[in-house]
């Protein structure tokens, strides 16, 4: 497994492989690897000859008062993880390389950034997109695999793709459950065990929800109240939003 550091690593590999005509597959991460993301890099290789993970943990998509600093970073375990799973490279950029001194270009969708978790985030979405719109410059990937876990992040790419018309195809891929029902997530682990107990109710609501659907109920306030039912039974539970809407543009 190569690992590429810098932006000339990182183009120099991307060019020799354009020009062997190998198809490119990129996983972007932020590190603290788990199942979700080896899931995902098995899910890239169905659809490249060389399989690209990067690690960035992107200050841009932090707000103020969020955890940049905490955030998770191991990288050691990562690439252990990562030469396990026979990735072809690992894409380790710094900072000062992705946003360099006098950085001032931004990406910024206008729409449904705006909503669900971007009404609490302001802001994240655009930093997300920035550094995808990065990421897939660098790496020259033909194909980029996203966790349905965000869900809203994965229509924000594929919005950004077909707006701006970029060659690249986007795959969204199943998110991974923990034997509880908790989905993994890198964030997950700042969890205490009470906390981990509430979080079940999560994925209790949003069964009972879907048991309902299959029952036939096709009222979308119904089926949001079935969900709230049971997730508000949880003790510590704060529901930010519960909503339900198009599975393709929101
Ligand atoms: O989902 C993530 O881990 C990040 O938002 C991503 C897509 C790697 C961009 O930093």
């Amino acid at each position: 497994m190569k690992t590429l550091i810098t932006i000339e690593e990182m183009t120099s590999a991307r060019n020799q492989w354009h020009r062997d005509r190998q198809k490119i597959a990129l996983v972007p991460t932020m590190g603290a690897l788990h199942e979700g993301h080896l899931s995902l890099i098995s899910e890239a290789k169905k659809y490249a000859d060389k399989v690209l993970v990067s690690i960035f943990v992107n200050p841009a998509q932090f707000g103020a008062n969020e955890d940049f600093s905490k955030y998770p970073r191991t990288v050691e375990d990562d690439l252990k993880a990562l030469e396990g799973c026979e990735v072809d490279a690992v894409f380790l950029p710094n900072a000062a390389d992705i946003y360099p001194d006098g950085f001032q270009t931004y990406l910024s969708n206008t729409s449904i950034s705006r909503e669900l978790c971007g009404k609490q985030r302001p802001g994240h979405f655009d930093g997300v997109l920035t550094v995808v719109i990065k990421l897939f410059l660098l790496t020259g990937a033909h194909t980029a695999c996203f966790g349905k876990k965000d869900y809203q992040q994965l229509k924000v790419i594929e919005r950004m793709v077909q707006d701006l018309s970029m060659n690249i195809q986007i795959v969204g891929c199943e998110l991974i459950r923990d034997d509880d029902g908790v989905a993994l997530s890198s964030r997950n682990r700042y969890l205490s065990d009470d906390e981990r107990k509430s979080a079940c109710s999560l994925n209790a609501g949003l069964k009972a929800a879907k048991q309902s659907f299959d029952d036939g109920n096709r009222d979308a306030a119904e089926l949001r109240a079935v969900a709230l039912k049971v997730i508000e039974a949880s003790p510590g539970v704060e529901i930010e939003y519960l909503e339900v809407r198009d599975q393709r543009r929101l």
